[in-house]
C-alpha cells in the first residue's frame, strides 16, 4: 500500500495498533528514516490517548537497543537493533523471554535467528517522487498469515 503522507502512517498505525495484545510481535524492515520509528510512535501514542494518557515522547532506541513504555497495565518493548553486529548479541538480549506479557516492536530485527512465528512483518520504502511518500508491504506470519492487510 501507499502511505502518502506522516498522517497517512499514523492512521495506519493507529489501526494496526487496535489489532495487538501481549504476545504480539511486529518487525519493522526498511532503509534509515525511513519511517520506522515515526509509525512506532504513532501507535504508542494512539494507546495512550486511548488510555487516557498524555502522549510520551518515543525517541528512537537506537543507542539504547530498547526503550519500554508502561502505558497502564499494557507493556510495550521497542527495539532498535541497528547496531548490534552478530546474533549473538541478538540473542543475549534476551528479547522473547517474556514475549506473552507485552507488545514487542522491532527496528532492524533482520539478524535475529529465532523468530517468533506470529508475527507482522512491515517492510517501508522510499517512493522517489515526493519526500512524504512511502511504500509499506505487510506481510503476516503465523497467525497473521492469512490476515487481509490491504483492507485495514
Ligand atoms: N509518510 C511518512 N511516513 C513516515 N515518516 C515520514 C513520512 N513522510 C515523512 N516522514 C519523515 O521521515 C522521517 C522518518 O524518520 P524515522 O526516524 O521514523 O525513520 P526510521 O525508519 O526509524 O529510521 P532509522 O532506521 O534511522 O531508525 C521523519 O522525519 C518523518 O517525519
Ligand atoms: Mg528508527
Amino acid at each position: 500500500m501507499k502511505l502518502n503522507s506522516l498522517e497517512d502512517t499514523f492512521n495506519l498505525s493507529k489501526k494496526i495498533g487496535k489489532l495487538l495484545s501481549n504476545g504480539d510481535v511486529i518487525f519493522l524492515y526498511g532503509e534509515i528514516g525511513v519511517g520506522k520509528t515515526t509509525f512506532v510512535r504513532g501507535l504508542i501514542n494512539n494507546f495512550e490517548d486511548q488510555k487516557g494518557m498524555n502522549e510520551s515522547q518515543i525517541l528512537s532506541p537506537t543507542f539504547n537497543i530498547v526503550f519500554d513504555y508502561a502505558i497502564k497495565e499494557l507493556k510495550i518493548m521497542h527495539y532498535d537493533l541497528y547496531r548490534l553486529k552478530n546474533s549473538k548479541d541478538i540473542n543475549e538480549l534476551g528479547i522473547f523471554a517474556e514475549i506473552e506479557n507485552c507488545i514487542t516492536l522491532i527496528e532492524w530485527p533482520e539478524l535475529i535467528e529465532k523468530k517468533p512465528n506470529n508475527r507482522i512483518e512491515l517492510f517501508f520504502s522510499y517512493l522517489e517522487e515526493n519526500l512524504d511518500k512511502r511504500k509499506l508491504e505487510i506481510k503476516g506470519q503465523g497467525k497473521w498469515s492469512n490476515y487481509d492487510f490491504e483492507k485495514i
